[in-house]
């Protein structure tokens, strides 16, 4: 049978109008490029716990510490005690679950495949760009200074803007913690990191993953880093997300009510390479439709961004230049999602 590209805009719409009984050929990866599931490791504990709720309490530094050795040997951590309240998160899966079940015509208002659209449902990463699609779709949001963005947001669902809205305000506020807790752990003065955002800035995914007929063959995301400061994921009771570890891909399965953590690459320039923004990909299962909701923790596009001076030494020369990140923005939506380092466009000696 030959291959049928679809006409639908979006991923959603397709797998709910067709009964899709296997993936579109342009969802297809390369046989070397496909996820291996049978090669993925499952362990409970696959990345720290840190209980958060010792930042305040005499103890602050021994929690300084154990995120500081989550960040230089995983990348990754789950936090709990994080300080944002369950109903606050209850609400923002319910409605992003809502804001995806709306009639394809209300979502498409909102449908953009330009990615420096503040406001924007789309699907895949970036489908301007890359070869073979993502099976996922996602509304990106701009949520800080929320004032400057918020009029952009959908209103239907109804409660879509006061949930979205309360839980973006509580989550800025526990990446405000762990940005002096990361910088604190590095040996910077705990404000360091704070002040070299510029204004500083926070954006938002909702991605909803359908369930899909061969998930051996596609991802909902490919492996990749963030390309932001920090990321605070919630994700609903569907595993999905797995991080790459010492050459394995570890599952990183759902715990209620706790955040998962990860540094991004801005981190890993501010640290000069002591803490590392690991690889990590969605891949999608045959049952059950997935929701995840990035936070992406942001300097704001005029920050100058560069490794911290006390941490250069002539041991540990300067990795990277002086960049905006604007700049460094602009690279890596324009390049997509690849397995090569977005960093390495930005290393000291490079003359690109
Ligand atoms: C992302 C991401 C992981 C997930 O959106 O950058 O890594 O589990 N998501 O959805
Ligand atoms: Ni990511």
């Amino acid at each position: 049978m030959a291959a049928t590209i679809s006409k639908k805009l979006l991923l959603s719409d397709l797998v709910s109008s067709d009964k899709i009984d296997r993936v579109p050929s342009n969802y297809i990866r390369p046989l070397s490029q496909r996820p291996n599931l049978q090669d993925v490791f499952h362990g409970d504990h696959s990345i720290p716990l840190v209980d958060l709720h010792h930042l305040h309490t005499p103890n602050r530094a021994h929690v300084i510490k154990q995120i500081g050795l989550a960040c230089r040997d995983f990348g990754f951590f789950q936090v709990k005690n994080h300080g944002v309240p369950e109903s606050t998160i209850a609400n923002m899966i319910n409605i992003a679950r809502e804001f995806f079940n709306l009639p394809e015509e209300e979502r498409l208002d909102f449908y953009s495949d330009d990615p420096t659209k503040t406001t924007r449902l789309s699907t895949s990463f970036n489908i301007r760009t890359e070869k073979v699609a993502n099976w996922r779709d996602f509304l990106r949001l701009h949520c800080y200074p929320l004032q400057d963005y918020i009029h952009e947001w959908p209103t239907n669902p109804e409660a879509f803007r006061d949930h979205v809205a309360e839980y973006c305000q509580s989550a800025r506020g526990l990446a405000l913690q762990l940005v002096e807790a990361i910088s604190e752990s590095l040996g910077l003065d705990k404000d360091y990191i704070s002040r070299q955002l510029g204004r500083h800035a926070q954006h938002m995914a909702l991605n909803y993953y359908p369930p899909c007929p061969q998930p051996d063959l596609t991802y909902g995301l490919p492996g990749h880093t963030d390309l932001n400061l920090i990321t605070i994921l919630l994700q609903d009771q569907v595993p999905g997300l797995q991080v790459l570890k010492d050459g394995h891909w570890v599952a990183v399965n759902p715990v209620p009510n706790t955040f998962i953590i990860n540094i991004g690459d801005q981190i890993q320039v501010l640290s000069n390479d002591r803490y590392k923004s690991v690889l990590h990909r969605a891949v999608v299962n045959c049952d059950r439709e997935r929701i995840s909701i990035p936070t992406f923790y942001c300097p704001s596009p005029d920050a100058v961004i560069g490794p911290a001076p006390e941490l250069v030494t002539d041991d540990e020369p300067c990795v990277y230049r002086k960049f905006t990140y604007g700049e460094y923005y602009d690279k890596f939506w324009k390049r997509g999602l690849a397995t090569e380092n977005c960093l390495d466009l930005f290393v000291a000696s490079s003359l690109t």
